[in-house]
C-alpha cells in the first residue's frame, strides 16, 4: 500500500508549522516543511544578487540550490542548510517570507521543487506542511487538513514568534505584510492557496495548541 500522507495547508500564522511538527512527532512520521524550500530558494536567489522577478534565473537557482534539513544533536529546532550555509535564522524573517512568496508565483520554480517534495514520502508516513500539499503535490493523500485563523490572530501569533526569536518587528507592519503575502498566495494562477475539496477545515482562532493537535490527529486516527 502507498505510504500515508497527512497534508496540512493554510495561510501563514494559521499554526501550520507548530501543529505539523507536533502531529508528526505523535505519529512518528516524517515532516516536510515546504515553505522552508521556497524560503531557501528566495534566500539563495537574493544571495546571488538575482532579480526575483527574473523567472529564468530564479528557476536555474531553484534547480541548483542544495537544501538540507538537519536535526541538531541537542534536539533543538531543525536547521536548514542552504548551499552548505546554515540559513535557519535568516529564513525565519518576514523579508525571507516575502521573497519566498515572490519566487513561489513562478510556475517553473514550483516545478523544480516537485521531485524533492515527493521524495519526503517515506515509510511509515509523512506530514506535509504548505499551501498546495493537498491540491498539487500529494492530491492522493488519504488525510487532508486546511488550517485557518482570523487575520488578526495570525498576525499576533507571528508577532509573538518573531519577538521570541529576538527579531525587531511591529504588530501593525507585520499584519500588513502578512495580509499582502496571503493575498498574493491566494490570487496567483499557479497553485493558489485554497483548501482541497476533500480537506477537513479547522479554524484555530482562539483554540489552544493541544486542542488543534487533537483535532488534526483525529483526522488520521478517528
Ligand atoms: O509557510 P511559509 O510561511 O514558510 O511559506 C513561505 C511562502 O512560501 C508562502 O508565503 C508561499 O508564498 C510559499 N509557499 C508556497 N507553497 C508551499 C509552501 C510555501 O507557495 N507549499
Amino acid at each position: 500500500p502507498p505510504v500515508p500522507v497527512l497534508t496540512i495547508d493554510g495561510p501563514s500564522g494559521s499554526g501550520k508549522g507548530t501543529i505539523s511538527r507536533l502531529v508528526a512527532e505523535q505519529l512518528g512520521w516524517r515532516l516536510l516543511d515546504s515553505g522552508a524550500l521556497y524560503r531557501a530558494v528566495g534566500y539563495a536567489a537574493g544571495a546571488e544578487g538575482l532579480d526575483l522577478s527574473d523567472a529564468e534565473a530564479v528557476t536555474r537557482c531553484a534547480q541548483s540550490t542544495k537544501i538540507r534539513f538537519q536535526a541538531p544533536a541537542d534536539g533543538g529546532d531543525t536547521r536548514v542548510i542552504v548551499n552548505g550555509h546554515d540559513a535557519t535564522d535568516e529564513l525565519r524573517t518576514e523579508t525571507a517570507g516575502a521573497a519566498a512568496s515572490a519566487i513561489a508565483s513562478i510556475p517553473s520554480v514550483r516545478q523544480a521543487l516537485v521531485d524533492l517534495q515527493l521524495g519526503f514520502r517515506k515509510s511509515p508516513g509523512l506530514v506535509a506542511d504548505g499551501r498546495d500539499m493537498g491540491t498539487v503535490i500529494f492530491p492522493d493523500a488519504p488525510f487532508k487538513v486546511f488550517l485557518t485563523a482570523s487575520a488578526a490572530e495570525r498576525a499576533k501569533r507571528r508577532y509573538k514568534q518573531l519577538k521570541e526569536k529576538g527579531l525587531n518587528v511591529t504588530l501593525g507592519a507585520l499584519q500588513r505584510e502578512i495580509e499582502a503575502r496571503d493575498e498574493r498566495d491566494a490570487s496567483r494562477t499557479v497553485a493558489p492557496l485554497r483548501p482541497a475539496d476533500d480537506a477537513v477545515l479547522v479554524d484555530t482562532t482562539g483554540m489552544p495548541i493541544d486542542a488543534v493537535v487533537a483535532k488534526v490527529l483525529a483526522v488520521v486516527q478517528p
